[in-house]
């Protein structure tokens, strides 16, 4: 069977695609955040991951207003990405996986979760950026890819309790999967934001800080929280978090947290990452 390696989860803010196309580790502005990353590429040199299935939040490249799956799993051989109107370049495409992709997908019905299977599919800021981090260098990405999108911009939204259910139900089909394949979970988002409203710029750093702990020591915590609560708590792009909830549900039992890096602000963003492994 498949080995799960561990979770890596990451803020995704589309001006750090600026910055790494200049050059900007050593700015000022940047070091604190990119400074967040090494401990992680050490850790994946060990992890050695083939494959990371990334979950995420399409922010309208893919799906818009129009067609919003609350949750959808890629299926395709490759996936590329494209320009989203940010003035960010794109990057190369990803190698898919798609004995992985159809074996997630096989869980997840089985198990009640009714999903999207996407056999085509762009991938935004989200998806991209995070990678671009936790694989820095351009050229080929070291890994094979299965994106899994978690709606967080139309509303209704899935609540953090069937996030994290979710999260777990990936963890048991990787645990699944016939494969020698070593697999990372990666989610992509928040923590505390908001760019629209008259609460543009609001940050809750007290928040995003117990729920840094709290995923580690006892995730099913934030699922007391109601979405509404979490957009009041965390702005209404913070809610993004649950993409973090729903990695860490994939790790079932104990976790080690191996790193962890928190820096405020990146443009709107309480920017943050985290690596996880099986205790
Ligand atoms: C920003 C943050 C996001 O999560 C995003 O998707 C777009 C922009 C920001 O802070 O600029
Ligand atoms: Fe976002």
């Amino acid at each position: 069977m498949a080995t799960l390696v561990g979770a890596l989860t990451s803020s995704h803010v589309p001006l750090i695609g600026k910055a790494i196309a200049r050059n900007l580790h050593a700015d000022p502005y940047w070091k604190p955040f990119f400074d967040g990353y090494p401990p992680a590429h050490a850790w994946l040199a060990g992890a050695k991951p083939d494959v990371a299935v990334v979950i995420y939040n399409d922010h309208g490249l893919n799906f818009f207003l129009d067609k919003m799956p609350t949750f959808a799993v890629g299926a395709a051989p490759e996936y590329r990405n494209a320009d989203e109107g940010w003035g960010i370049p794109t990057v190369p495409p990803f190698q898919g996986d798609l004995d992985l992709s159809w074996h997630l997908i096989e869980s997840l019905v089985g198990e009640d979760f009714d999903i999207t299977t996407c056999q085509e599919m762009l991938v935004d800021h989200a998806f991209t950026l995070p990678m671009a981090l936790f694989f820095p260098g351009g050229g080929a990405w070291p890994v094979r890819v299965v994106p899994v999108c978690i709606n967080t911009v139309q509303f209704p939204l899935p609540s953090a309790a069937r996030c994290y259910r979710l999260g777990q139900a990936i963890g048991r089909a990787i645990g699944s999967w016939e494969s020698a394949a070593r697999v990372v979970v990666v989610g992509t988002g928040g923590l505390s934001h908001q760019l629209d409203g008259t609460r543009a710029g609001f940050i809750n750093k007290a928040f995003d800080l117990e729920f840094m702990n709290k995923l580690v020591t006892d995730p099913g915590w934030v699922t007391k929280y109601s979405v509404e609560d979490l957009v009041e708590l965390t702005g209404t792009q913070g809610i993004e978090l649950l993409m973090w909830l729903a990695a860490r549900g994939a790790l079932a039992g104990d976790v080690r947290r191996v790193h962890a890096n928190y820096h405020v602000p990146i443009s709107n963003t309480a920017a943050a990452t985290m690596v996880l492994e099986p205790a």
